[in-house]
């Protein structure tokens, strides 16, 4: 079937099988490996992308769904000025390691900080709570979310 969709802020079209899940598509046909590829069964988290701005698992999101939809991956995400803003937060407070998880843990921050520019910690922990992070537990991750939403709040003149 014939799927057209905005992908990063381009018009896409493609040819998939009505089976075919977003995550394939993304990590196949349109080599964009940002969107990891784990358990493939909505437990990790690790395919977290955003489909009109609401975070999906693209393992389990059919392609076909995203017709005349928006899809955002972290390498769209990445492409905007103020990526900077998460590269800064997750470095300094050193809450990668292998770095595995880290796209779709910003993909979810990105879902988080859009609709909430001041999240609680319980808020951010709820947020998170379907990504898994096997290297540098969650004290470093959650400190990074609040850094990355205080430094979106000051780049707005937002307190
Ligand atoms: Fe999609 Fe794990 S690969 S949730
Ligand atoms: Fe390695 Fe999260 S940084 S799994």
């Amino acid at each position: 079937m014939t799927i057209e969709f905005i992908l990063n802020n381009k018009k896409v079209k493609i040819e998939s099988p009505a089976y075919q899940s977003l995550l394939d598509i993304l990590r196949i046909d349109f080599n964009l490996m940002g969107t990891k590829s784990s358990c493939r069964s909505g437990e990790c988290g690790a395919c977290l992308v955003l489909v009109n701005r609401d975070l999906v698992n693209s393992c389990l999101y059919p392609a076909f769904k995203v017709h005349n939809k928006e899809v955002l991956t972290i390498e769209g995400l990445a492409s905007l000025k103020e990526y900077q803003i998460y590269e800064n937060a997750f470095t300094e407070l050193e809450a990668t390691n292998c770095g595995f998880c880290t796209p779709a843990l910003i993909m979810a921050t990105e879902g988080l900080l859009s609709h909430n520019n001041n999240p609680s910690d319980e808020e951010i922990k709820d947020a998170l709570s379907g990504n898994i992070c096997l290297c540098t537990g969650y004290d470093k991750i959650l400190l990074a979310v609040k850094e990355a939403a205080k430094l979106k709040r000051k780049k707005k003149n937002v307190r």
